[in-house]
């Protein structure tokens, strides 16, 4: 079983001489104002919270967007801030963007053009010349950053996700030397999709920049292999799963991407997590209640309001749990500058006012919506407190919301109602899998989680739990270094 230990132990081994340098938009520790005092936030992102714990086993310096408002206090004259705060293991090198930079770059073509694009939510993705020229730029931006921080020495970049296409190419025509990776942690669509993005070629020659580029699925492995073959000229080999363009070869894999299970299950057992699941059974007024709990940023794809209405239809199918059953939906703000995700959080809103006042009775109303940001010893007491969790995303790459949920049953109870359109469901296979456009199916899957045997219950979980624990973040990274120390590390060949 891959252990921190053994991922330190292998980068200790292989890569002694390299530094580690990660890229990702979203930083893993923002500071921000609070009133004059100035706190330190770890932002809701699957991504960031995955890295996280593997670049404090390794060390290294991590390159992402400066975006809280206090970031520039913090930072030394190289933009450097030891994280985590508390505890430091690592090096937060923050890169600046303008307002028009982030207008166009991050919300314009990674969020209202990239992010649509390869997920289907039948969402239409915008594409606007203006931000994918900034788009360019702000790759640009990164890559000088990461030039800098490897100097002259051996230097492996791990770069993530959609908001960098362009950046592995720049990287090796800046520094051949480099050994660059990168994983994508959204869905590849199939080329049907991709053909109408309106600058493929430019992209996908940007990603060819890589030694290894991986996808959680094999699937999306194969649709990026298949829009390659469509859209540019290169070799794809499909045996081997590997792409050569102008004599440089790109191997593709998939990593599913996990969770820090041991961590997790330490903070499930602590006394914090004990101390919060009281409060928030006073806050939530609990009492007998029967708890159903979905937790995830405010984003179309994540399927809430389709998981609103299958409370409300169950409640409608079986009249025995009202007044009993309580859903907390916690929908933490996400890109809201976005309109899509504006008209998204009215549309929740006003599901939630039209259930609540359908159902309402003088002592009860089924839905309490939170729409702020906890930290994760809140959210793991509301894991060990629910009776079942709703992950109904209409598409995702993975979803860590999953994992964790079931890490954090140690007592073997609670239930997940997984949609089949997430790269966990591949994994979590005794989850109660469903189709979250089907409001049927969905109601049925809270009352089969409800009503289950005991012992059913826990051989399912038991199976999930020990599906997280192999397949741990710290396989991850160890796969994903193992490949590319197989494939393309000149000093280790
Ligand atoms: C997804 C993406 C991450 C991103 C996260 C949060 O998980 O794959 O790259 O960090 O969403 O989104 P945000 O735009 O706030 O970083």
């Amino acid at each position: 079983m891959w252990t921190k230990e053994a991922l330190h132990a292998l980068i200790d081994e292989k890569l002694r001489d390299h530094k580690l340098i990660i890229v990702a938009n979203r930083e893993p520790y923002i500071h921000q104002y609070d009133g004059d005092k100035i706190k330190c936030i770890k932002p809701a992102s699957g991504m960031a919270t995955a890295l996280d714990p593997i670049v404090r086993a390794c060390g290294g310096i991590w390159v992402g967007h400066g975006s809280g408002n206090a970031d520039r206090k913090m930072v030394d004259d190289r933009d450097h801030v030891q994280v985590p705060p508390n505890d430091p293991r690592y090096t937060l090198r923050r890169v600046w963007l303008t307002k028009e930079q982030e207008e166009r770059y991050y919300y314009g073509l990674a969020n209202e053009g990239l992010w649509p694009l390869c997920h289907i939510t039948f969402t239409r993705p915008v594409f606007s010349p203006q931000c994918w020229e900034t788009y360019r730029e702000v790759n640009a931006l990164f890559a000088r950053a990461v030039v800098e921080e490897a100097g002259n020495r051996p230097a492996f970049v791990f770069i993530q996700d959609y908001h960098f296409a362009l950046l592995p190419r720049l990287l090796k025509n800046a520094n051949p030397n480099l050994v660059v990776a990168q994983f994508w942690h959204i869905p590849w669509p199939n080329r049907e999709v991709f053909r109408v993005f309106p600058w493929g070629e430019e992209l996908l020659d940007g990603l060819l920049g890589n030694d290894l580029l991986g996808f959680h699925l094999r699937y999306h492995c194969q649709n990026f292999l298949d829009t390659v073959d469509r859209a540019i000229e290169a070799k794809v080999d499909q045996e081997r799963s590997e792409i050569t363009r102008q004599g440089k070869v790109t191997v593709v894999r998939p990593f599913p991407i996990s969770i820090d299970y041991e961590w997790h299950i330490e903070m499930a057992r602590s006394a914090e997590v004990d101390a919060e699941m009281a409060r928030w059974r006073h806050q939530l007024g609990l009492g007998e209640k029967i708890l159903g709990i979905g937790i995830e940023r405010m984003d179309y794809t994540k399927g809430i309001p389709e998981r609103l209405r299958a409370v409300s239809h169950f409640l409608e199918k079986y009249p025995h749990y009202r007044e009993r059953l309580l859903f907390v939906q916690i929908a933490v703000p996400s890109r809201t500058h976005v309109p899509h995700y504006q008209h998204l959080e009215e549309e929740v809103d006003r599901l939630v006012e039209q259930i609540n006042w359908k159902w309402r009775t003088d002592c009860w109303e089924p839905i309490v919506l939170l729409k702020q940001h906890f930290d994760q010893t809140h959210m793991i007491a509301l894991h060990r407190l629910s009776h079942f969790a709703i992950v109904s995303s209409l598409h995702d790459g993975m979803n860590l919301v999953a994992k964790e949920y079931v890490a954090s049953r140690f007592d073997e109870r609670g239930m997940l109602v997984l949609s089949q359109f997430t790269g966990t469901a591949r994994e979590l296979t005794d989850a109660l899998l469903v189709n979250p456009y089907s409001v049927e199916e969905m109601a049925e899957g809270i009352r089969l989680a409800l009503e289950m045997p005991e012992a059913e219950r826990r051989r399912r979980m038991q199976k999930m739990r020990s599906a997280v624990a192999n397949n741990n973040v710290y396989r991850w990274a160890g796969k994903a270094v193992s490949a590319l120390l197989r494939f393309d590390f000149p000093e280790n060949a």
